[in-house]
């Protein structure tokens, strides 16, 4: 496979400055006051796997799948900044009112079943619209929103295990997960991937006008100060770019099956087609 970064290891592998921690870890001690918890907790603690990566790289898709094969809970941690941003686009709030948003954020009355509800009402693909992911990306910017939502995603790390998705999983939320992926690909195959996902849905859209909504919503993910779009410096990165769902999902199994059994982590190069 092509494209395919030093596979298996660290992201902070050679060919990356070392880091002593990342940006998001940081921000998770200041918003603690205290460092984060060590890897491998109490033994009623339930194991995290976090999966963080930008916008349309199959997260989602992957972590659910992940978390169906080991039978845990599943966390979709965008959901709840889209819910907000929802919440916000149905009051007139916007993120130049910060207190009021983490006010929303803070009091938001949502159930996660096999669909997604707010106040009551079905909002499933309501939050899945490009100008709810668009408000959803400048409203996660606001420090007051982020904390507003952190004790929230942590209450869904319950037994046997939780998969979560997002920006901060690894970093900031969970950062003793287990196993933290961080998962990527082009900025061109996601357009196509979210352009499919779209027209399959019945919604029309542009694929050019996609790859230019993504990658400012990853300029403005990865550049914010609070809990920025990066990976924890002890993520695996894995390129999903020429990977199908199920070698994706074959992949961070099998990281999970040799993390847990103290084994060294292999290079997923030979799923590629
Ligand atoms: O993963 P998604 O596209 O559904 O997320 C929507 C927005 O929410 C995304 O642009 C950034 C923000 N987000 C975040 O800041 N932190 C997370 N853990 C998850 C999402």
């Amino acid at each position: 496979m092509s494209g395919q970064r030093p596979v298996g290891s660290p992201f902070d592998a050679p060919g990356r400055p070392k880091r002593e921690s990342s940006p998001g870890e940081e921000v998770a001690q200041r918003l603690e006051g205290s460092p984060p918890h060590a890897p491998g907790q109490g033994p009623h603690t339930a194991p995290v796997i976090a999966i963080d990566g930008p916008t349309a790289s199959g997260k989602g898709t992957v972590a659910l799948r992940v978390a169906e094969a080991l039978g845990w809970h599943v966390l979709d941690s965008g959901a709840l900044y889209r819910l907000t941003a929802l919440a916000c686009m149905r009051r007139g709030a916007t993120e130049r009112d910060p207190a009021l948003v983490a006010r929303l954020a803070g009091s938001l009355d949502v159930r996660f079943n096999a669909d997604i509800w707010l106040d009551g009402e079905r909002v499933t693909d309501a939050i899945r619209t490009e100008a709810v992911g668009n408000l959803a990306s400048r409203v996660a910017a606001l420090p007051e929103v982020r904390t507003a939502l952190l004790e929230r995603q942590r209450a869904f790390r319950k037994l046997p295990g939780l998969v979560a998705d997002g920006r901060d999983m690894g970093t900031v939320v969970f950062p003793d997960a287990g196993l933290k992926v961080f998962l990527i690909a082009s900025a061109e195959a996601r357009a196509e991937r979210r352009h499919k996902q779209l027209i399959s849905k019945g919604i029309s859209a542009n694929i050019e006008d996609l790859l230019r909504d993504l990658q400012a919503r990853d300029a403005r993910d990865a550049s914010r100060s609070i809990a920025p779009l990066a990976p924890a410096a002890d993520a695996f990165e894995l390129d999903s770019s020429a990977l199908s769902i199920d070698q994706t999902v074959q992949q961070v199994l099998r990281w999970h099956g040799q993390k847990t059994a103290g084994r060294p982590m292999d290079s997923p190069d030979e799923l590629a087609g």
